[in-house]
């Protein structure tokens, strides 16, 4: 059985000064494919390097919500010159934060970005990683106003299971992490059991999010099967014949073709 991760940061500067070890304990365990997401211009552009580097990666690159600081629009330049780079597979991630931002100024200056990137996609006809954090009915919005025509997925999906039923209807897909393993996340357990099987993705969002037994630590994308496992006992079905769905849904979305 060999397993893939959706979304990671081995961009992360936690992470990068053991790229070659963190990689090989990947391969160790069965990773074949993952997708190392940028988050600002920097990050982008290490995690267009490390696609370049190493078979298993692929990137995404793009502007996140929480990274906006000090930045004018024009720096999506550079984002679509890697965007056409070689491995490059989705714009993301990019979204909306309101856990982090209450200053209704701030939350409206992200909208711009949001939108921005998810034309950008369309233009190069890419999907897209978005993060959405306590703003569901402005992602919702936004995503009907501005449909994302190669697919997208909400990442680390935080909703409810009637919201995750709305956004299904609009063709997205929803990423699911370490919490899920979590004793008292009773509704990311519910929204893995609601959610349609084709539009399911498993990720770490590592270095952040580690499943259980390792909460609270690092996490790494060799922690995907404790991710799939579970996921499998909610939906009652064997790890194999989940992972093999998981995949089908990945490349689908991703467009990956090997692995
Ligand atoms: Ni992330």
């Amino acid at each position: 059985m060999f397993y893939f991760d959706s979304h990671c940061h081995l961009n992360d500067e936690a992470i990068l000064p053991f790229i070659e070890e963190e990689i090989l304990s990947c391969r160790q365990a069965g990773l074949k494919a993952m997708l190392v997401i940028g988050y600002d211009v920097k990050s982008s552009r290490l995690a267009v390097e490390l696609a370049h580097r190493y078979e298993e990666v692929y990137a995404a690159v793009g502007v996140h919500p929480e990274n906006l600081e000090g930045l004018t629009l024009d720096c999506l330049k550079e984002i679509k010159a890697l965007a056409k780079e070689d491995k490059v597979v989705a714009i993301g991630e990019i979204g909306l934060d309101y856990h982090w931002y209450k200053d209704p100024e701030v939350r409206e200056a992200q909208k711009p970005w949001f939108v921005a990137q998810i034309e950008l996609a369309n233009e190069l006809n890419l999907p897209v990683s978005i993060h959405a954090r306590d703003c569901t009915e402005d992602v919702y919005k936004i995503l009907k106003e501005h449909p994302v025509h190669a697919g997208a997925v909400l990442h680390c999906y935080s909703g409810s299971v009637e919201s995750l039923r709305e956004f299904a209807k609009l063709g997205l897909y929803f990423g699911f992490d370490g919490p899920i393993t979590f004793k008292n996340a009773v509704t990311p357990k519910e929204c893995v059991k609601a959610c349609p099987i084709d539009r399911l993705l498993v990720e770490t969002d590592s270095p952040y999010l580690a499943p259980v037994p390792f909460r609270g630590k690092q996490n790494s994308p060799k922690y995907i099967p404790f991710i799939v496992e579970e996921m499998a006992k909610l939906r009652e079905m064997e790890p194999e014949t989940l992972n093999e769905q998981l995949w089908r849904n990945f490349t689908k979305l991703f467009r990956v073709k090997h692995g």
